[in-house]
């Protein structure tokens, strides 16, 4: 009897091999697991066995039961994986799609271009960074209030994931000296609710500008002339008194929302007007902290939310879609 389960078991894995289609698989099927089978012929002589061999014999066949559906099952389904890339027509012309950059990236690269064309110097800094350099360089020290407005990723190791690229202010004042004029972008993280205009990951532009006599109308100039480039247009911007602690005086600047013209969406909140890009003057705690004498010079800085302005320019309603990896929103970028 064993011999002639081995044999029966090559037979089956060698015809198993011809499994091609639906049709192929139920004959198979049926020649070696079907009422009138060999292996359904051997397991009715089952009762006519000793009680040894019975209990030798059952489960095998059992087994090899069981091990023919499997191998059965799994030709069918290579062959249907299979005839999928038979579909492939190798002698159509070739696909041109080579992906495309993110949304962001592309934003991001045209504004850091522009502010290249200005005479801003392009920095990069660490994601991972030290509270010294996200906040106690900023002048937020520890158990200030303001800290609360960026909920942060502590880190174990005692570290943070920075949550604005104004952590990069410092380095680049110590760095460089003045006259300064530098743009990072970046990557920024924050322990945010997720919804419609609110990421916990996304990316920022920071500009830092600081020489003898800068005043607030370089900072109104050197705004209107980048998002006069980004948008390729006039498009219409508002300052509005905000406060953050490394500015004196801060502002917020606004632009009329692209998504709805200024109408009312859920991205705008109905307000017709996209907070885009918080500014203002460096305060003075912070130039002396970045080793430059507040008394003899002066700087502005923004923190252009780069993410936001890819989401305008291309009129995306719901931040987050640009981390979904989802390959039907991001195809529609397809520039290179
Ligand atoms: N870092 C600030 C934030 O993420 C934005 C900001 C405000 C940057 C004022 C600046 C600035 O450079 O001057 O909320």
């Amino acid at each position: 009897m064993q011999e002639k389960l081995k044999d029966l078991v090559a037979r089956a894995t060698e015809e198993a091999k011809s499994i091609h289609s639906e049709a192929d698989y139920l004959n198979i099927k049926s020649k070696f697991l079907g009422k009138k089978s060999e292996l359904a012929e051997y397991m009715s002589q089952i009762k006519f066995m000793s009680s040894e061999d019975k209990k030798l014999f059952g489960p095998l066949f059992n087994k090899i039961k069981n091990e023919f559906e499997k191998l059965f099952a799994d030709k069918l389904e290579e062959a249907e994986n299979g005839s999928e890339t038979l579909t492939f027509d190798p002698t159509l012309p070739v696909n041109d799609n080579h992906g495309s950059l993110h949304p962001v990236t592309i934003v991001g690269r045209e504004v850091t271009n522009i502010l290249k064309d200005m005479g801003f110097m392009i920095l990069s800094g660490p994601e991972m960074d030290s509270e010294y350099y996200n906040f106690e360089a900023l002048n937020v020290p520890k158990n200030h209030p303001a800290r609360d407005m960026q909920d942060t990723y502590w880190l174990d190791n005692g570290m943070l994931l920075r949550t604005q690229t104004s952590a990069l202010q410092n380095r680049a004042m110590r760095k460089y000296g003045i006259p300064l004029k530098a743009c990072a972008p970046g990557r920024c993280f924050r322990n945010e609710d997720l919804d419609a205009s609110h990421e916990n990951t996304f990316f920022q532009l920071e500009g830092l500008v600081i020489d003898k006599d800068i005043s607030i109308s370089n900072l109104i100039y050197t705004m209107e002339g980048m998002l006069r480039e980004v948008f390729k247009k006039d498009v219409n911007v508002r300052l509005r008194p905000g406060f953050f602690p490394f500015t004196e005086p801060g502002f917020e600047l606004d632009c009329s929302c692209t998504i709805c013209d200024g109408k009312g969406c859920p991205t705008c909140k109905n307000s017709g007007w996209i907070e885009l890009c918080p500014c203002g003057m460096v305060h003075p705690n912070v130039l002396e902290e970045g080793g430059i004498d507040s008394t003899k010079y002066s700087g502005f800085a923004f923190g252009l939310g780069l993410t936001r302005l890819a989401m305008m320019k291309y009129k995306i309603n719901d931040i987050r879609v640009l981390n979904s990896g989802d390959l039907r929103y991001l195809e529609d970028f397809n520039v290179r």
